[in-house]
């Protein structure tokens, strides 16, 4: 399989996609509260995404709809921004920003709930966490890629969730979806394939609080529990600089649970 690979300089744009999108991540802690709704967000996202010179990578992929993916409580992934629900006390919320700027692009999403959440929601979405941060420990160039999966899965089955098979981190760049699949759980198969120096891509763990599997509704994107428990998702855009690991979508502000 053939894996790109970035110069230092070659990525600048990509880092700044990625700053732009973390950016627009920390503003949403002030943005989603009680009352508001997805489609709300998703027109604060797209302003802000513009006012800093970008564009954003979901709006028309393959006919996605909306500017932002906004998935909600057992919403696993690809949520479809609308006006429908105001967001309630203890709900769940994640938000995907995928910012383009010269062509280069940002991806990473993170949870955010609203009001007090349950025992069961806040440990879902620090597991989740944790999940994507000690994963990104276990890259190093020349080591197979899905020591990330084995992480992932080792975390999330030890505390009695599951890992979402149906969806995957992917290489990113110039493209917003390319090789190499991340999985985030561990398959045997994949052993030889391994981290190259200058790669770009994603690790966006989905952890469910009940089983694995999961659905499409009938609009063809939203992907869902189908056991109907609760979903969390966190992501990054993470480029390998030699020894250095790093993460181009991380927090601007270190007080943010990013
Ligand atoms: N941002 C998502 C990802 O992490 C992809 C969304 S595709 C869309 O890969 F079309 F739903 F926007
Ligand atoms: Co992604
Ligand atoms: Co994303």
């Amino acid at each position: 399989m053939k894996i790109k690979s970035y110069s230092n300089a070659e990525v600048d744009s990509c880092r700044k996609a990625g700053k732009i999108t973390a950016t627009i991540l920390d503003e949403l802690n002030n943005i989603i509260k009680e009352g508001i709704t997805t489609s709300e967000i998703d027109e604060f996202c797209l302003t802000r995404i513009q006012e800093l010179g970008g564009t954003p990578a979901p709006l028309f992929y393959r006919g996605f709809p909306k500017s932002t993916c906004t998935s909600l409580n057992h919403v696993i992934c690809h949520g479809i921004p609308n006006y429908n629900r105001n967001l309630q006390k203890g709900d769940i919320l994640n938000v995907d920003v995928t910012t383009i700027i010269d062509g280069w692009h940002g991806d990473s999403s993170r949870m955010y709930k609203v009001g007090e959440v349950s025992v069961k929601a806040n440990n879902l979405c620090k597991v989740t966490h944790d999940c994507l941060i000690e994963s990104i420990d276990e890259i190093k160039v020349g080591e197979p890629i899905n020591r990330i999966g084995k992480k992932i899965e080792d975390i999330a089955t030890s505390n009695n969730f599951s890992v979402v098979r149906d969806f995957c981190g992917h290489g990113v760049g110039l493209k917003f979806h390319e090789n190499p699949s991340i999985l985030h759980y561990y398959d045997s198969e994949y052993d030889n394939i391994r981290f190259i120096d200058g790669m770009i891509f994603t690790i966006e763990p989905m952890i469910n609080a009940g089983k694995y599997q999961s659905k499409i509704l009938s609009d063809g994107w939203t992907a869902v529990t189908k056991d109907k428990t609760l979903s969390a998702q966190y992501e990054h855009t993470i480029y390998i600089n030699g020894d250095n690991v790093e993460i181009l979508t991380e927090s601007q502000n270190k007080a943010f649970y990013n």
